[in-house]
């Protein structure tokens, strides 16, 4: 039996397909790249474009034939209202053609059960930072739990849209990382952490507003936004207790967060993973593998249930195939 998992949160048409062991046979990804900001009405007409081309590709990529998928997973939430229906709509109509079971996943649990299949870590504290979500997440009690999140914007849509800003094209973040290199010099910005939460969207009026050089304001944002996930993902372990970072999310591409959460997890007798490049962003693998374990532990989403939702809360979801 093949799973095949459609991710459709945000900007990307995500289409994977996976066995049963987890073996990923085809992992496609089409995205839409707005010069402006994201118009959600727009991306969903580029998901709903791609989606029967892109398919194809990923059953010819992966060698299978249509009769040998048995489960179709997608992603129910949370995301923006148009790509979520348009992407949820083609995964009704994908099961019911093949008459086989539909599993609606949430994709930010998606992000650490792929990490939990594609890396050695078991339970960990996930920091996932992408364009959208900014979340520190980990499992407790039967659930996965938000210990802290973005007040605001996205750390992502933070660096996209101060590169929109600054005439850097979309997405700003691994051009932000380069011009960050080229600077030593920390300008002050508002540094942001309140309890375990932070907030961006100080930081970037105040970056906005700065008459600084450029590659300087691209490190100082990056020093000061990546100093505040770590002491937050640093709290979650300590109130946790466990011992393990799992990075997830878009911005996790970036190294000098990479490096500043390894030193973190280092000194604190901790150990950070990331999954592969194309399975920190999103991506249809992770949705398939997800709706794959929750289908093992009894799952299924009739498509009276099948419903979106757009701000779907990560703990709202019964964590039924972990003990
Ligand atoms: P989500 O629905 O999870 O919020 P998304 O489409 O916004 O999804 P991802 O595909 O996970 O997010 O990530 C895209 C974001 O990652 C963009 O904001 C982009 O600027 C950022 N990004 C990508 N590479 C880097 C990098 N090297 N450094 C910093 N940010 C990066
Ligand atoms: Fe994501």
């Amino acid at each position: 039996m093949y799973i095949v998992g459609l991710e459709g949160t945000a900007h990307t048409l995500g289409i994977g397909i996976l066995d049963e062991k987890g073996t990923i046979l085809a992992n496609l990804m089409k995205t839409y790249k707005p010069k402006e900001g994201i118009h959600p009405r727009e991306a969903a007409n580029h998901h709903a474009k791609e989606f029967v081309p892109t398919l194809e590709e990923a059953i010819s990529k992966a060698g299978i034939v249509r009769s040998d998928i048995g489960l179709v997973a997608f992603s129910q939430g949370p995301g923006l209202g148009p790509c979520l229906r348009t992407v949820a709509t083609a995964a009704r109509a994908l099961a019911l053609s093949l008459n086989v079971p539909l599993v609606g996943v949430n994709h930010c649990i998606a992000h650490i059960e792929v990490g939990r299949l594609t890396t050695d870590c078991d339970d960990p504290v996930l920091l996932y930072a992408s364009g959208g979500n900014t979340q520190i997440i980990a499992f407790t009690r039967g659930k996965y739990r938000v210990f802290g999140e973005t007040l605001d914007i996205g750390i992502g849509n933070m660096l996209d849209k101060f590169g929109r800003e600054n005439g850097i094209p979309f997405p700003a973040g691994p051009v932000i990382e380069k011009k960050a290199k080229k600077s030593n010099s920390l300008i002050d910005l508002p540094y942001s952490v309140k309890g375990m939460d932070v907030s961006f969207s100080g930081i970037l009026t105040a970056a906005l507003n700065s008459k600084a050089p450029m590659n300087d304001l691209c490190f100082s944002l990056q020093e000061t936004t990546f100093a505040m996930l770590t002491e937050v993902t640093e709290r979650a372990l300590a109130h946790t207790g466990k011992k393990e970072v799992l990075l997830g999310g878009g911005v996790v591409r970036n190294k000098r967060l990479r490096e500043m959460v390894e030193v973190m997890t280092e000194e604190r007798g901790a150990k950070a993973y990331a999954p592969p490049g194309p399975l920190c962003v999103d991506n249809g693998a992770m949705i398939g593998w997800t709706g794959f374990v929750m289908h093992k532990a009894g799952s299924e989403t009739p498509v009276e249930k099948s419903g979106v939702i757009q701000n779907y809360r990560t703990d709202e979801v019964d964590i039924t195939w972990r003990k």
